[in-house]
């Protein structure tokens, strides 16, 4: 199974994001853009693995307070498929840290995690061919700054079901105050 761990995203986050991908999709020639139900923040990408109980043990070693979580902004990755646009997420020191143990852990337990900088985003839309009417401001607009209060983490499946593209909540990690 295909397995990557993220912070879930709030209802008005989802909202917002959602207004900014459908304006994404009316100012492009081409682009996919992600599913409401989908939005989130990848903490790390596991891809295929049956280590799910490894997986687990591995997510709850990782130990934490609460921590706000501040959306900022929008940004690309240039990919050659095409353009991947995000609304990006601030590198505070307990996200930075959060994802550093995560990774560490994950590590320790033998599994494959990138050593890129983790640079915190939530996709809006892959494949993007933007039209010339397409302004980032207004796009910015969309999306004001944000904040909500991060208590866990979700280990996720993804899976591929008549061409769309499904997430499935298989554990949860609390982020505890007395850890
Ligand atoms: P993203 O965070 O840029 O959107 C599930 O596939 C999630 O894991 C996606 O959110 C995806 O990208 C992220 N991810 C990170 N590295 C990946 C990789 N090498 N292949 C596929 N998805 C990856």
């Amino acid at each position: 199974m295909r397995l990557f761990i993220a912070v879930s995203l709030p209802p008005l986050w989802k909202d917002r994001m959602d207004t900014a991908t459908h304006y994404l999709k009316t100012h492009t020639e081409h682009c996919i853009p992600t599913p409401r139900g989908t939005f989130h923040l990848t903490l790390a990408f596991l891809g295929e693995t049956d280590r799910l109980a490894d997986v687990i043990q591995a997510m709850d070693q990782v130990h934490g307070a609460p921590f706000p979580l501040i959306s900022s902004g929008i940004g690309q990755f240039p990919l050659k498929e095409g353009d991947l646009w995000w609304m990006g997420i601030e590198s505070t020191p307990p996200l930075m840290d959060l994802q550093a143990k995560l990774a560490d852990s994950l590590r320790g337990a033998g599994f494959e995690i990138s050593d890129k900088p983790y640079q915190p985003h939530a996709s809006l839309a892959r494949q993007v061919q933007p039209k010339p009417d397409l302004d980032v401001a207004e796009l910015e607009r969309l999306l004001p700054p944000m904040s909500f209060e991060v208590r866990y983490m979700t280990l996720f499946r993804s899976d591929w079901d008549r061409g769309n593209l499904f997430y499935t909540p298989l554990h949860r990690t609390m982020l505890t105050e007395e850890n």
